[in-house]
């Protein structure tokens, strides 16, 4: 398997050819239907873009962040990552083009592994230079995402929940991946630190010019961090264009209400199911 050439940068990153993936849920005690959770979608994200992704719970956004990542196959048409079909690319390739960060920092780190050792561990997986190389790159990963020095022998439950997703950070960053999809990165963090999450993934992206997946039911994540915004609505991107087009004039009833609901939300709580909200009908 040829590796991802170098100059596969002018493409696209990422790109969704009419992509559907279907599930087959329980329905009563022996039926199962088809739940369609991603419903026929296309898009691009270019290099060093910042795609924000908006829907109710539900709709479909971590459906369309597995397929990106590779996590999960198409049930029909096409995820491509650099032009190629995510199929035919080995695993550990995808992994040092894209990585993820996911909503909760608790579960995502083995608690019986030190923060450094976390940090190094995909370079080791990777067989990526010395043991004391790696070790090296984990300390200067910590150093770049704000971690102090005192946390680098630490163990996650000796850290609260924003230093948790720092490391998550740190880890997500070791094998150089030009893009990174984060799904909810902050919601499971107290207000006073998703700020500072927030800011670092914004000096990040900017330091290392990476592309980003973003997705958020807040508002003021997306108006802080994102460039294009796609609105998904069960499965279906319903209303896709530049962040302030969304904003300013956003053309569906459904997009005005998400937008209109979504303020009105406490941070973490996701955005609600519309049929939940008295403004929806
Ligand atoms: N592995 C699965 N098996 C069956 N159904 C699934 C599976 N994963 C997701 N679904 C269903 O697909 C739909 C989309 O789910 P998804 O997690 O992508 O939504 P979401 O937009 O990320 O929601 P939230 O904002 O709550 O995180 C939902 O109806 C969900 O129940
Ligand atoms: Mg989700």
């Amino acid at each position: 398997m040829p590796p991802v050439p170098d100059n596969a940068t002018d493409g696209p990153v990422f790109e969704l050819r009419d992509v559907r993936k279907t599930y087959h849920v329980r329905d009563g005690a022996w039926r199962r239907r088809p739940l369609h959770a991603v419903d026929g979608v296309s898009l691009t994200v270019n290099r060093s873009e910042v795609l924000g992704i908006v829907g109710e719970s539900g709709s479909g956004k971590t459906t369309l962040a597995k397929l990106m990542l590779g996590l999960t196959q198409p049930t029909s048409g096409d995820a491509l990552l650099h032009g190629r079909s995510m199929e035919t690319i080995d695993r550990r390739q995808v992994s040092r083009e894209v990585q993820f960060v996911f909503q909760d920092p608790y579960s995502s780190l083995n608690p019986s592994r030190s923060i450094e050792d976390a940090v190094a561990h995909p370079l080791r997986l990777h067989g990526m230079g010395s043991r004391l190389e790696q070790l090296k790159r984990a300390h200067d990963l910590l150093d770049l995402v704000g971690l102090p020095k005192r946390t680098h022998a630490a163990f996650p439950g000796q850290l609260s929940g924003g230093q948790r997703q720092r490391v998550v950070i740190a880890r997500a960053l070791s094998l150089r991946p030009g893009a990174l999809i984060c799904d909810e990165p902050t919601s499971a963090l107290d207000v006073s630190v998703q700020a500072q999450i927030l800011n670092l993934l914004h000096d990040l992206r900017k330091e290392l010019k990476l592309t980003y997946v973003f997705i958020s039911h807040n508002l003021e994540v997306m108006e802080h961090i994102a460039e294009n915004i796609a609105v998904v609505y069960r499965g279906k991107i319903v209303e896709y264009g530049p962040k302030a087009e969304i904003f300013e004039n956003a053309q569906k009833p459904y997009t005005r209400r998400l937008l209109a609901s979504a303020m009105t939300v406490a941070p973490g709580a996701g955005i609600p199911r519309l049929e939940a909200l008295p403004t929806a009908r």
